[in-house]
């Protein structure tokens, strides 16, 4: 079984980001990475539909063998992550970004005030205020939904000027509420990091959940024995879309290079 995949999610490109930190991680593990292109975003979408697409995701993926599950999607995580630790094999492991960004949000934080942006279905949640504070009652959370940044980055519009003014208008009034710390707590955002470090500034530290979930990724695979031992020869990845796969592949290789080298596609109904 330690062969087999690590499964990863999320609607769209936005999951690589964790993929990238996953193969930096534990540069052993293949992945079978899918972004549901079809249907992205998800941000906007309720509870229910969300789970849906999760879930059926989720099948998918132990169908294809793997031996855990990631999903890197905070929207997801959000309304999701009980119904598909309930849909999968109680031998599968599921992680999700909340819990270990928050992780890195609170060991970050000086002042005690934590920024957290994301979709809209994340933010009103409220996923980010019961992790953080259940890890640390004194920290205050300002939350704020910055719906316009995914379709943005599945755009490839990472450095552009319309984004750097979306940005402007989402942040500026989280920056003036003194937050020191501010979570990318939607994983989309994390390729716009250098325009919303831009507009925060430099006070400001950004908390990208990626490393974190591959920490705890690391530690589920340990507590089971289902690592690949490291000396293997490298991993196959496979990268799955649910649509426009050109898209997919060209803004996704800007992101991870080589390591994506073609994209399938698979209809989920
Ligand atoms: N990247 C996802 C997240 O972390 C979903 C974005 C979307 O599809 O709206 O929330």
């Amino acid at each position: 079984m330690s062969e087999a995949p690590v499964g990863v999610f999320d609607s769209g490109i936005g999951g690589l980001t964790v993929v990238r930190a996953i193969m930096r991680a534990l540069p052993a593990e293949p992945i079978v990475y899918v972004g549901d292109t079809a249907r992205v975003p998800w941000g906007p979408k309720g509870p229910d539909t969300v789970r849906r697409y999760a879930v059926q995701i989720a099948d998918w993926l132990v169908g294809q063998g793997v031996k855990a599950i990631v999903i890197a999607c905070n929207t997801a995580t959000a309304h999701a992550i009980d119904a598909v630790r309930a849909a999968v094999p109680p031998t599968v492991p599921v992680i999700g970004v909340i819990e270990p960004g928050a992780r890195a949000a609170v060991a970050a934080t000086r002042d005690r005030h934590v920024g957290v942006i994301g979709t809209a279905g994340t933010v009103a949640s409220g996923a980010y205020e019961r992790a953080i504070g259940a890890l640390a009652p004194d920290v205050a959370v300002h939350a704020r939904a910055c719906p316009l940044f995914v379709p943005l980055v599945e755009e490839g519009w990472t450095d552009h000027p319309a984004t750097r003014l979306v940005a402007r208008t989402y942040l500026d009034g989280l920056r003036d509420s003194g937050v020191d710390t501010l979570v990318l707590g939607c994983t989309h955002y994390p390729l716009l990091a250098d325009v919303i470090a831009d507009v925060v500034g430099p006070r400001v530290t950004l908390v990208d959940s990626g490393a974190e979930t591959a920490a705890a990724l690391a530690r589920a695979l340990d507590e089971r024995g289902l690592r690949r031992d490291p000396s293997a020869p490298p991993p196959e990845h496979r990268f799955v879309a649910t649509d426009a796969p050109e898209a997919f592949l060209r803004v996704g290789q800007r992101f991870l290079a080589g390591a994506l080298r073609g994209v399938e596609v698979v209809h989920f109904a």
